[in-house]
């Protein structure tokens, strides 16, 4: 049962399945006009980048975070097609020793970009490496074993890391000092997500009434992610039942079924907030308690469910732990019990 309902995750950190992940490629806007929203990052971006290109530099180094799913690595992307430079992507437990790092240095052309997804995940060794590398681009290795060990000076060409990561917190000072640009991407809104939806759609060469995008739009949490999977699902939900299109209702209909509520919640959300409520008199009570009684992963609840909830309001945080705001009682239907 549990492995029935992974796979259909709806709310899933990574796109591992291969199809979903080609897919989600071909969904990719490439230039910063088409990327929708995060308009304060792509002004600013744009005025780098036009600058950097003017001077024939390489652009400053980025560091890209937000929650899963909110376009990380598609803005990555975008940035070194604006750059017209290549990029190298690679992902923090990736690289395991700081010789696979120069070997992705080495192979760096001037400009390039080096893409690091969940960067917070470098080991310790390999991070010092990135040190001298970002910033005087160089690198000090040590080459040979034994009495033939000798230190080798090597120059790298200018070129530009961006690095992603789920939380900034997580990034230790020396590193996250080291980029000139940080971006903190944050939820996308109703408007946004119907922009995205209705392109996706577009793709699809499904059509949608504007009542259908924004039904999806309100219920997707803020993550375009969520609003392509959503929409990917009521498609196959509308052909099945012979409907040419998506409007709301067919929309509203396929998503009550997939359990995804009124305000984007799905089944996992729910859950959490039930438990504090029914085990835990609405709180407050730690979050390793709550991953347990959930069964999810305690980085999964922080990093996936957690910042929906809190922005949503249904959630606060205090020194003692989490505690469900009266919303989440009338939300799921209880009555606050006095306390005894
Ligand atoms: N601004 C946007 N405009 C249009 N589509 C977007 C935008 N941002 C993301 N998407 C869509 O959402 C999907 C997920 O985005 P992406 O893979 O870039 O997220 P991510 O932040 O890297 O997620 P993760 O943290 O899981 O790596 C993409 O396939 C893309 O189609
Ligand atoms: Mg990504």
């Amino acid at each position: 049962m549990a492995e029935e309902f992974d796979q259909d995750r709806l709310v899933a950190q990574t796109s591992d399945d291969h199809q979903e992940a080609m897919i989600e490629k071909s969904l990719r806007p490439q230039t910063l006009k088409t990327y929708i929203g995060q308009e304060k990052i792509r002004r600013e971006l744009s005025v780098y980048i036009q600058a950097a290109s003017n001077r024939q530099e390489s652009l400053d180094h980025v560091l890209l975070y937000g929650p899963p799913g909110l376009g990380k690595t598609t803005l990555a992307l975008v940035i070194a097609n604006e750059m017209q430079v290549n990029v190298r992507t690679t992902s923090g437990p990736a690289i395991e020793k700081s010789g696979d790092l120069v070997a992705l240095l080495a192979e760096l052309k001037p400009g390039d970009v080096l893409f690091i997804d969940e960067i917070h995940r470098l080991p310790k060794a390999v991070e010092e490496v990135l040190y001298s590398a970002m910033e005087d681009f160089y690198i000090d290795i040590v080459v040979g074993e034994g009495p033939a060990a000798h230190p080798v000076h090597f120059p790298l060409p200018p070129f530009t890391l961006i690095g992603a990561t789920t939380r900034a917190g997580l990034l230790s000072a020396p590193l996250r000092d080291r980029f000139g640009i940080v971006a903190h991407m944050s939820y996308y809104s109703v408007a946004e997500l119907m922009r995205i939806i209705k392109r996706t759609a577009s793709i699809f060469n499904l059509t949608i009434t504007e009542d259908g995008a924004r039904e999806i739009g309100r219920r997707s949490r803020g993550t375009p992610r969520v609003a392509n999977r959503l929409l990917k699902r009521i498609r196959d939900f509308a052909e099945v039942s012979g409907v040419d299109g998506v409007d709301a209702t067919i929309a509203a209909q396929a998503l009550t079924q997939l359990e995804v509520d009124d305000d984007g919640l799905d089944q996992v959300d729910r859950k959490i907030l039930q438990i504090i409520i029914e085990f835990y008199n609405g709180g407050p009570v730690g979050l390793k308690t709550i991953a347990a009684n959930v069964g999810e992963e305690v980085q999964t609840i922080e990093e996936m469910y957690e910042p929906y909830l809190l922005q949503k309001g249904f959630l606060k945080r205090t020194p003692r732990g989490r505690m469900v705001t009266d919303k989440s009682y009338t939300h799921l239907g209880f009555t606050r019990r006095k306390p005894d």
